[in-house]
């Protein structure tokens, strides 16, 4: 079959497989070509693997210089008479296949991270592959839904807190700006947003690593979070998610004081502002984006995930004689969009936007590209009119 890129919304429904091993091997190349992480982690566990912060998290430290072995957690689909899979389920599996040709160990776990099935096959896999100790544990799991031990679920719901908020999302599948009201959210949204983003599941994992023995002495666990200058504050860190992310930060603080028996150590790491499958979902943010997209591009300064994270590892957590934090704290990779002169563009940009101008004021073809690339589509060396087999791709296990 021929596979075209499907979106409805800001949700991509089908996912190019040879786009998707291009995508990997394209955040290779690069952290092969960076400024080398030294003194990494040896064995890194990643819930939230095969996309977003979490991919390009183990490709920075299998390829980038550290030469990690890693165990990847997440949540995706493989192909079926339903369609192809999401593009995340590829990522797994030409991430592995490329960590194996450099003789590196990639154990990828498809399942659900909340649950304790998933808890048992992770610490198996410690035992199995680890020798029983993890060095790092990166979090990061972006969902709207948390099952309760009751069978039920909490959802997340990505609103304001005590007034609405009036913004506009830009639909990807009519490339079209809608203006939204968001109505603040009730108390059990709030609770539900922090059940689910906040930090009660990463305190969770790391308690049970502790517990089953598979913490390694100096083992490091991070999870990101996202601050934002003032304009995103109504949506974002004044919002449910904010909440939820202000809860993260305090769990840091706290499993920060549990893992000093073991010279250990827990940061939440503030990351830029990106084009995930996670953040298309935030409304309100992507004129945002759009403006944050144009100006750091023009000023020479934009990452990707994949920049992020080789930043991250290399000039932040390892390598450096003390790793720089904030007052608060957090380890700052949103230091550059943050910049008063980036900032300043970006005010200006979202001034003169609006539903007419929005693709040429803000970098909108930069957006799309970004989104189509996630999901495997719109880079120019893969042969979109060839047909793919889908049975060879059923064969594939990650
Ligand atoms: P993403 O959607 O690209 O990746 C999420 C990952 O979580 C995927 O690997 C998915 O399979 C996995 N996952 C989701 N539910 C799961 C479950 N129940 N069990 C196992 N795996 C599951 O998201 P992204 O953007 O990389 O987000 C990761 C973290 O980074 C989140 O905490 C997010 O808030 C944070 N962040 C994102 C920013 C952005 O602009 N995208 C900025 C700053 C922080």
């Amino acid at each position: 079959m021929i596979i075209e890129p499907i979106i409805s919304g800001v949700v991509a429904r089908s996912a190019h497989p040879e786009g998707c091993k291009k995508a990997v091997d394209n955040q290779i190349e690069y952290v092969k070509s960076a400024s080398p992480i030294k003194n990494g982690p040896k064995r890194v566990l990643i819930l939230g693997a095969s996309s977003g912060f979490g991919l390009a998290a183990r490709i920075a430290l299998t390829f980038g210089g550290a030469e990690a072995d890693t165990i990847g957690v997440s949540f995706e689909r493989g192909p079926s008479e339903k369609g192809i899979g999401s593009a995340g389920w590829y990522n797994n599996i030409y991430f592995k296949q490329r960590a194996q040709q450099a003789g590196r160990r990639a154990v990828n776990i498809v399942g659900d991270a909340f649950s304790q099935e998933v808890r048992e096959q992770v610490i198996e896999a410690i035992e199995t592959y680890f020798e029983g100790e993890v060095d790092l544990v990166i979090y990061s799991l972006a969902t709207g839904v948390r099952p309760k031990p009751d069978g039920e679920f909490w959802r997340s719901a990505i609103k304001p807190i005590g007034e609405s908020v009036s913004g506009a999302t830009i639909n990807l599948e009519t490339q079209s700006w809608q203006d939204t009201t968001l109505e603040p959210a009730s108390e059990s949204e709030i609770e539900g947003t922090l059940k689910v983003m906040g930090g009660e599941d990463w305190e969770s994992w790391i308690d049970t690593l502790v517990n089953s023995d598979s913490i390694a002495d100096g083992f490091k666990t991070i999870a990101f979070s996202y601050i934002g200058p003032e304009v995103t504050h109504p949506i974002y860190l004044d919002g449910t998610l904010g909440r939820a992310k202000v809860d993260l930060h305090q769990t840091s603080h706290a499993l920060n004081l549990e893992l000093a028996n073991f010279n250990g150590n827990a940061y939440a790491t503030v990351c830029k502002a990106l084009v995930t499958k996670a953040s298309v979902f935030i409304p309100g943010l992507t004129p945002y984006l759009l403006a944050l997209y144009k100006t750091m591009k023009q000023q020479g300064n934009h990452e990707e995930c994949i920049e992020q994270m080789q930043r991250l590892f290399s000039t932040k957590l390892y390598g450096q004689d003390k790793i720089p934090l904030d007052g608060e704290r957090l380890i700052r990779m949103d230091d550059w969009e943050l910049q008063p002169s980036v900032q300043h563009k970006v005010g200006e940009l979202l001034n003169d936007m609006n539903k007419d101008n929005f693709k040429d004021v803000g970098d909108f073809d930069g957006f799309q590209q970004t989104f189509l690339n996630l999901n495997g589509f719109a880079f120019d060396d893969v042969d979109y009119g060839k047909e793919t087999d889908i049975e060879s791709l059923k064969r594939l296990k990650p």
